[in-house]
């Protein structure tokens, strides 16, 4: 009975939607991931990008009811990093031979915004040009917004969709929170140039299979470049986390799902660059080795100053809280080696995806 497995291997984007809630379901789950493995190691090789993320601020317009830093929560100690200091943390990770950049904040929208944004991605673009990556993840914005950071430096852009099933969105946000808008900026995003990437959580109560057989489905219809999945991690002082019950067992399981997730979008997208998401080591220490070994190829150390972090909880559990970005590096370095996979330093580690398209 490994026939599906031998299919998904053998040709991209072939699978129905049962197929995919099959493989999600697929009973040997080591067999499940080696197939992701043989698919990923064909298509991208036994190596691994990195992306040194910056999480420059934590205040933020929108409310969802699973993340920790969302406006309505008020025991979070909101910061902004000035423009000097996200330019010096990204010139570090340049220097550091990173080769790509993530900038993520809470979302926050209107002209100051985006005229800051804009200046920070020009000083990094003039030491970094255009062989350094620069991915922006700062949620949804008009269209003409999209072109002036694009035109100022970035080259690729994350905005999760969440879940792709809009009725499920409804029960997980705010009445203000628009599935479908936020589905039309990625395709402004595309429109304006950049690499695309989303992604969802996976686990998020009431959330099914075949959901996650139509999220792995919609990556395909919007032609992504790139995913970000994790596993749904309750945060204690949020609406959809404050009476979860949190098991040993469920995380077992959570993390098992996301790296399901993972090991199915690679075996249907096969070129797409995919995130071990750092909510994956929440779950477990390696976490993050398991997703690529499941079959995704970048990995996102955080590179933020120390005293940030515990401020950017969006689950509970964050690691590396403490953690000195360079004692990181060496520690990364070493748990990658010892899953037999090569870090690209000093490369933009570009989706293959899209350098077909
Ligand atoms: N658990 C896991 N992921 C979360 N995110 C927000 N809250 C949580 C949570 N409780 C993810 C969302 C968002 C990304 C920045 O973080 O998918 O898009
Ligand atoms: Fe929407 Fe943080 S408030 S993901």
């Amino acid at each position: 009975m490994t026939s599906l497995l031998d299919k998904a291997v053998a040709a991209p984007r072939a699978l129905t939607h049962r197929e995919l809630a099959e493989l999600l379901s697929w009973p040997d789950v080591d067999a499940l991931f080696a197939a992701a493995y043989e698919v990923k190691c064909r298509e991208i090789g036994r190596v691994v990008s990195f992306r040194g993320l910056v999480e420059f601020a934590n205040v933020c317009e929108k409310d969802c009811y699973y993340c920790g830093i969302r406006k309505g929560n008020g025991k979070v100690h909101r910061y902004c990093m000035d423009a000097e200091e996200i330019v010096r943390e990204a010139e570090w990770a340049f220097k550091a031979g990173y080769g790509s950049l993530v900038l993520q904040s809470g979302e926050l929208t209107g002209e100051k915004n985006a005229a800051f944004v804009e200046d920070v991605l020009r000083r990094i673009h003039a030491f970094g040009g255009d062989d350094f990556g620069v991915t922006i993840s700062l949620g949804e914005q008009s269209e003409k917004t999209y072109r002036r950071w694009r035109e100022a430096g970035a080259h690729r852009y994350l905005l999760r969709i969440e879940t792709s099933n809009p009725g499920l969105y409804a029960k997980l946000h705010p009445a203000d929170h628009s599935w479908e808008r936020r589905r039309d900026c990625l395709r402004a995003l595309r429109r304006c140039g950049y690499q695309v990437g989303s992604g969802v959580m996976a686990g998020l109560p009431g959330q099914t299979v075949d959901d996650l057989a139509s999220d792995i489905e919609f990556f395909a219809a919007e032609d992504l470049d790139m995913i970000g999945m994790g596993p749904y991690i309750p945060h204690a002082d949020t609406p959809l986390g404050k009476d979860a019950s949190w098991t040993p067992e469920l995380r077992k399981e959570r993390l098992e799902l996301g790296l399901r997730m993972i090991a199915a979008t690679r075996l249907h997208l096969h070129d797409v660059n995919i995130a071990a998401a750092t909510a994956l080591q929440a779950l477990d220490p390696e976490g993050r080795e398991k997703g690529l070994l499941a079959g995704a190829n970048v990995i996102m150390p955080n590179i933020t100053e120390t005293r940030y972090r515990a401020d950017y909880q969006l689950y509970a559990g964050k690691p590396c809280l403490n953690e000195d970005s360079t004692l990181c590096r060496g520690c990364l370095e070493r748990r990658i080696a010892a899953i037999g996979e090569t870090i690209l330093w000093n490369r933009r580690g570009d989706s293959p995806h899209w350098g077909r398209r």
